[in-house]
């Protein structure tokens, strides 16, 4: 059914219902232009935006180019105008906008094909889909390759600054993680580890600060977080990155010999002492100990590391004299210490000694948003390794993968991704190459019994989208409400465009 249209032939996808419609030509856009600039002049709804936010449009009809400038331009927004999609993609990689506006149909190169560049490069990119005519192939083919939106043209002003406004309501939250991702020589990456997300970018800032100047530090985060990939990193940004890195995993040692292991023995101290020995602290003098799992020192053993981390001072099993050695320690532990010297199980002196300059890690689970970097990261590693075509996931198995709860945080999902690898058949990883597991937990609405009201309906609305295969019309139609109603849900719940997208 057409809905009445104030601007003569604008109409938004939702109402072209298949109708075959024509590419517009430049003087139909010309004659509506003066129309919009009519209407632009009093907006009925004006999204204001604090920072500068950056949106691309990219089309070779210049006067569409025009009409969508003329509808969308706002305080606070920048828009660039391209009617060449190979230097919108140039420009793109150069300022890394918040969203792009292409057309479908381009000589040159094909909308759908800079659609896909640019999720590859940067699925953070919220990338529309305008098209002169609706198909439902098209659509759907838009959305697998990432696309989080497909407009039919003509488009009513109103629609779409209220679709192009919500899509940049968004990157307004994410400005200050994106600020500093973009100090970074390449944003997302630091060092081996990947995170564009605030708290990961707390983490990277941290890291950064302390690097040239600790004496110890203490990494606490649960298993698969990233903890001896900081520890590296902090060695490899610290003035001794030249020097020893030595690792000592603390749960892998026997606790007879313990003693020895860290700090050294000499021959004949004990049964099997048949030479001298020097212990990790020594072998790190100059550089840094890496003390993995530091929770399981046995308690017996914790002054003298104690002692040695606060003067330096070594003695080696069986020995008198004492050394001093200079040694930059990072502890790190997925248990609670706080509460081990609660229950006597860790010292306290040991712990303040330690936690005095302290990295939390977050869990994966927490940072959701990092995900499709993790994934491109991790797909692109296993398919060079398995020198298999694989270049992506399907939108219903990204899907599967933001709503799972991670508990093994990023190693689990390296192994997942590993495994999705080797099943893949095709050069899509579909929900079929997840592990069951993965599959188990994400069965649809939930039977948590104990869920909220609020959880529910997230599930719910999640379980749907997941179900219309990522296509926002199909799961509004679905769940018997509005597309705008469903961008707004998916905005009150605070998911960022790049997880709305997985979501
Ligand atoms: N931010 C990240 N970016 C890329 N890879 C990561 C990131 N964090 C962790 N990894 C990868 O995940 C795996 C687990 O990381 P790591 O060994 O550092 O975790 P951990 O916190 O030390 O875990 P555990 O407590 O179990 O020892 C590694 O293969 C690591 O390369
Ligand atoms: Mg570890």
């Amino acid at each position: 059914m057409r809905r009445p249209d104030l601007f003569g032939f604008f109409q938004s996808a939702r109402d072209s219902g298949g109708v075959k419609r024509t590419k517009h030509t430049s003087d139909l856009a010309a004659r509506n232009e003066s129309v919009v600039r009519e209407s632009f002049k009093k907006p009925e709804k004006t999204v204001a935006f604090a920072a500068q936010l950056e949106l691309v449009v990219v089309d070779d009809d210049p006067s569409i180019l025009d009409f969508l400038e003329t509808v969308l331009a706002q305080p606070g927004l920048r828009i660039s105008r391209f009617t060449d999609p190979l230097k919108a993609w140039d420009f793109i990689r150069r300022t890394r906008p918040d969203v792009v506006l292409l057309d479908q149909l381009m000589p040159v190169m094909d909308g759908m094909e800079l659609l896909s560049r640019i999720v590859e490069w940067d699925p953070a990119i919220d990338v529309v889909v305008l098209s002169g005519q609706y198909s439902t192939e098209r659509a759907v083919e838009a959305v697998q390759k990432g696309a989080c939106d497909y407009l039919t043209k003509p488009i009513a002003p109103e629609a779409l600054r209220e679709r192009i406004g919500l899509l940049l309501a968004a990157p307004q939250k994410k400005r200050r993680a994106v600020a500093i991702g973009r100090e970074l020589p390449d944003a997302g990456k630091f060092g081996d580890l990947i995170g564009r997300s605030a708290c990961m970018s707390d983490v990277f800032a941290l890291v950064r600060r302390i690097a040239p100047h600790f004496r110890s530090v203490l990494l606490t985060g649960a298993t698969g977080t990233g903890k001896e990939l900081v520890a590296r990193a902090l060695h490899q940004m610290s003035p001794v990155k030249a020097r020893p890195f030595v690792i000592c995993n603390c749960a892998a040692i026997v606790e007879t010999l313990f003693e020895s292991e860290l700090f050294g023995h000499v021959r004949g101290s004990f049964t099997g002492a048949t030479q001298d020995r020097t212990g990790l602290f020594e072998a790190a003098d100059g550089g840094v100990l890496f003390l993995d799992e530091i929770g399981e020192v046995p308690l017996k053993m914790q002054p003298k590391f104690l002692r040695a981390l606060q003067s330096g001072d070594v003695q080696r099993v069986g020995s008198s004299v004492t050394r001093r050695v200079n040694v930059r320690v990072i502890a790190a532990t997925n248990r609670n210490l706080r509460a081990m010297v609660r229950t006597q199980e860790f010292r306290e002196d040991l712990f303040y000694r330690l936690s005095m300059l302290e990295i939390k890690l977050p869990p994966l689970a927490d940072r959701k948003e990092d995900l499709p970097l993790l994934t491109r990261h991790f797909v692109g590693q296993f398919a060079k390794n398995m020198e298999k075509d694989v270049r992506g996931l399907t939108r219903r198995a990204q899907a599967m993968l933001s709503r799972y709860h991670w508990p093994g945080n990023i190693r689990e999902l390296e192994n997942v991704l590993g495994h999705a690898c080797m099943m893949a058949e095709n050069d899509l990883i579909d929900i079929g190459d997840l592990p069951e597991h993965i599959r188990e937990k994400n069965d649809g609405a939930g039977r948590n019994e104990r869920m909220t009201l609020g959880e529910v309906e997230s599930r719910h609305v999640l379980y749907m989208l997941e179900q219309a295969g990522g296509n926002k019309q199909l799961a509004a139609e679905m769940l018997g409400i509005s597309r705008a109603t469903l961008y707004r849900f998916l905005n009150a719940h605070e998911q960022d465009p790049a997880e709305r997208e997985l979501a």
